[in-house]
């Protein structure tokens, strides 16, 4: 884990939990629903989120699974953890959601427990040395043949030229990492690298920003 940044964008997302739908989903809600869709999740089946958030899609996910699965939920804030559990409690998923707060680099599940696993605006928040160590914890939680789907803001495609926006967000980040604390990153080449075989890519794009969905599979 990076020394010079600690898991603790936990305050920010706290602070900003109960207005987080507001601030964002407008924005990510169809990304992240392609995403989703994209990972196919079924019946009966043990899934992951890491990163949930608001839980919005942990009651996609919940549903999907019906009641013969069940889905656990991994995020930093236990603000985000207290608007989530609400959501969920509303809609009668209690029973079939676990929550917990904790830092994706350290996954607590046992080797082999998932059959699925999915992660949205949440990778790119890591710095990049880490990012390795989230994939392959990931990698470790998943059963054999089983699916990760990532929807993340991504870098531009060789040979493209960044919109004026893409290039203001990573300023941005690069000055001010504490109001946007993401970078786009390059995912289809991240989750390759980490062993695992790419199944699908998909383009979207947030204001002119590239958007990237892929779904891989582990060996
Ligand atoms: C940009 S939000 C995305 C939330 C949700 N996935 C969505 O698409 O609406 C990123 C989420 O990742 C969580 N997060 C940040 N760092 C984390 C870490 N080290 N481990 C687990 N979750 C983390 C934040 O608390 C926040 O809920």
């Amino acid at each position: 884990m990076s020394d010079s940044h600690p898991a603790t964008n936990q305050s920010f997302y706290d602070r900003i939990s109960h207005a987080y739908d507001l601030i964002s989903d407008a924005g990510e809600h169809k990304a992240r629903e392609r995403g989703e869709q994209a990972l196919s999740v079924m019946e009966g089946e043990r899934v992951l989120e890491i990163g949930f958030g608001t839980g919005n899609t942990m009651i996609h996910l919940a549903t999907a699974v019906g009641e013969s699965g069940c889905v656990s939920g991994i995020d930093v804030s236990p603000g985000m953890l207290a608007v989530a559990t609400k959501k969920l409690a509303a809609k009668g998923f209690s029973g079939r959601v676990d929550l917990c707060v904790g830092d994706a680099r350290k996954l607590p599940y046992e080797d082999n427990s998932f059959d699925a696993v999915f992660a949205s605006f949440t990778l790119e928040l890591f710095p990049p040395e880490d990012i390795p160590e989230v994939l392959s914890e990931i990698a470790r939680v998943l059963k054999p043949g089983g699916r990760i789907g990532v929807v993340s803001m991504a870098t531009v495609k060789e040979g493209q030229t960044p919109s004026e926006l893409e290039k203001t967000y990573i300023w941005m980040h690069e000055h001010f990492p504490h109001i946007v604390d993401c970078q786009p990153i390059d995912v289809v080449q991240l989750v390759s690298d980490a062993g695992l075989n790419v199944q699908q890519e998909i383009e979207m794009t947030i204001w002119s920003m590239p958007v990237r969905c892929v779904v891989a599979t582990v060996a």
